[in-house]
């Protein structure tokens, strides 16, 4: 009989996937978690998994030994213990003891944390204000730098639908809803860049906001802090006014009449444009001012591809100007 070549097993290919999976960027997985709240989740999930992996190897096996076992004689009695056992006992004890596992990890009241930064969800980015220990506020948008070891209490809210904010290497992740102040304490242990989403539908560009989550130590924390609160670097803000894009975005110290838009104070400085969608370089930008909604449907911000040409390299001028 002639040997048939080889089929190619799909086990290959999992084994693959696996060994791919397992080289995953970690800045946006709940599995490599980077503050407590996080790693009290992923504990639990491994605490959840493994228990229900275990549930499930005991009942497989005995099914298996069901089918296929050799029948032996069994007492009536026997029977009864053992669905009594295997049906109430066991299931009660597993159940309770995740059960408590699960209510260890419910927040506790805790003291009053260092620092305060309101979060609201946009279509589709985020504003981001931070309470100074003075008690000014100073607004930012879709960057958000977070002390080491600090804790740090997030109120997040939204303006027009419902959000979610998510950091999953940060915390478990949290609806905001229009008219009402969710709170989440974060108190990151380990510094990096961390990759924050959006986790609710709300809207066509949904997956299009995006935010950079950095944890520092808290001396360049409090720098950054400090610069974020200065105003922004002198610059000619009048193509900018001409334009019209005053009446939406403030830039402070120099625009101060709008704030339905993203923050501009420093752009500049921020890595990201548009909520995480382009990097900050000057070509990127002009790409976002002619055409937002070719990059982000359904963005508020109406395209300015109208623009004479000098009269827009002098806005492209000021903005990149705003470190
Ligand atoms: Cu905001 Cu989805």
């Amino acid at each position: 009989m002639q040997r048939r070549p080889r089929e190619r097993r799909p086990g290959a290919g999992i084994a693959l996937g696996a060994v791919s999976l397992s080289a995953c960027q970690t800045d946006q997985s709940a599995l490599h978690p980077a503050s407590d709240p996080a790693r009290e989740t992923a504990a639990l999930f491994w605490w959840l998994g493994g228990g229900g992996a275990v549930v499930w190897l005991v009942v497989m096996g005995i099914t298996v030994y069901a089918v296929l076992g050799r029948r032996r004689p069994s007492t009536e009695a026997f029977a009864d213990r053992f669905i009594l056992v295997g049906g109430v006992v066991f299931p009660t004890v597993v159940l309770a003891v995740l059960l408590v596992i699960g209510l260890r990890l419910l927040p506790a009241n805790g003291a009053a944390a260092a620092w305060r930064v309101h979060v609201t969800g946009e279509q589709f980015w985020w504003r981001i204000v931070y309470e100074l220990p003075s008690g000014r506020q100073v607004e930012t948008a879709n960057r958000l730098l977070l002390p080491l070891g600090e804790e740090v209490e997030l109120h997040l809210t939204a303006h027009d639908v419902i959000h979610s904010f998510w950091i999953p290497p940060l915390g478990g992740k949290l609806d905001m809803i229009p008219g009402r102040t969710n709170l989440l304490r974060i108190r990151p242990t380990a510094t990096g860049t961390f990759r924050g989403v959006c986790a609710e539908f709300c809207g066509m560009s949904h997956a299009l906001m995006a935010f950079e989550a950095t944890v520092v130590p808290p001396e360049d924390f409090a720098q950054w802090l400090a610069a974020e609160a200065a105003p922004a670097a002198p610059a000619d803000p009048a193509a900018f006014r001409r334009a019209g894009c005053g009446a939406c975005h403030r830039v402070r110290g120099l625009v101060e009449e709008g704030g339905v838009g993203p923050d501009l104070t420093h752009l500049a400085d921020r890595a990201t444009l548009a909520a995480g969608t382009l990097p900050m370089t000057r070509a990127a930008l002009a790409r976002w001012i002619d055409d937002p909604q070719a990059i982000k449907p359904d963005a508020r911000m109406p395209g300015y591809a109208d623009l004479a040409a000098p009269e827009r390299e002098a806005i492209l001028d000021f903005l990149m100007a705003l470190k």
